[in-house]
C-alpha cells in the first residue's frame, strides 16, 4: 500500500475517534447540560485546522491524478472537491453553533448546538464511509507506481497539527500572541 493511502486511512480513524469524543459530549450536554466545553472547542478547533486543511487537500490531490487516470470512469467520488468545499462551508457554520453555545448556554442555544453537532457528525461519518468504500479503492486500482511515489512527495508537504510535536507549541505560540495584542490594545 503506498504511504499516501496509509496516511489518509490513518487520518480517517483519527477523526472518527474525535467524531465519537464529540458525540460523548454531546449525550453529555443533552442528559446533563454538563459537557467539558473546552474539549468541545478544541475538537471544532481541530477539525477547521486539521481535516479542512490537511485531509481533504490531500485527497484532492488523489482524486485530481484519478480522474486522468480513469477517464470515462463514472463514480460518484467525482464530486469529492465539491463535497469538501461543502463540509468546509458546513464547518464553519458549526463553529459559529458552537461559539453561540459558548458565549449563550440558554436551552435554546443548546438544542440548536445538538442538532448541528448531531447533523455535523453523521456528515463526516458518511463522507469517511464513501471515501472508504467507494473513492480509495478506485484509486488503488487505477493509479500507477508514478502517481503513488509523485502524491507521496506531495503529501508530506502537509503535517497533522495535532501529531506532531511542534503542536502544542504552536497553539501556545497562538495564544501568546494574542495575549501581546490584547496588553497593547488596552
Ligand atoms: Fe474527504
Ligand atoms: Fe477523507
Amino acid at each position: 500500500m503506498s504511504q499516501t493511502m496509509t496516511v489518509l486511512r490513518n487520518e480517517h480513524r483519527s477523526i472518527s475517534f474525535l467524531l465519537d469524543l464529540l458525540e460523548r459530549q454531546v449525550d453529555l450536554l443533552e442528559k446533563t447540560g454538563e459537557p467539558d466545553l473546552q474539549l468541545i472547542v478544541e475538537i471544532v478547533d481541530y477539525f477547521r485546522s486539521f481535516p479542512d486543511m490537511h485531509h481533504h487537500p490531500k485527497e484532492d490531490l488523489v482524486l485530481r491524478r484519478l480522474r486522468e487516470r480513469a477517464q470515462g470512469l463514472d463514480g460518484e467520488f467525482f464530486g469529492l472537491e465539491e463535497e469538501h468545499d461543502k463540509l468546509s462551508s458546513e464547518l464553519h457554520a458549526f463553529s459559529r453553533t458552537t461559539a453561540d453555545l459558548m458565549t449563550d448556554p440558554s436551552p435554546m442555544t443548546r438544542s440548536t448546538f445538538i442538532l448541528a453537532a448531531r447533523s455535523f457528525i453523521e456528515r463526516e461519518r458518511h463522507h469517511i464511509d464513501m471515501e472508504e468504500k467507494y473513492f480509495f479503492p478506485a484509486a488503488e486500482r487505477w493509479l500507477t507506481e508514478e502517481d503513488w511515489d509523485a502524491l507521496d512527495d506531495a503529501i508530506n508537504q502537509f503535517a497533522d497539527p495535532i501529531a506532531t510535536p511542534q503542536a502544542l507549541q504552536r497553539f501556545q505560540n497562538l495564544s501568546e500572541q494574542f495575549q501581546k495584542w490584547q496588553s497593547a490594545a488596552a
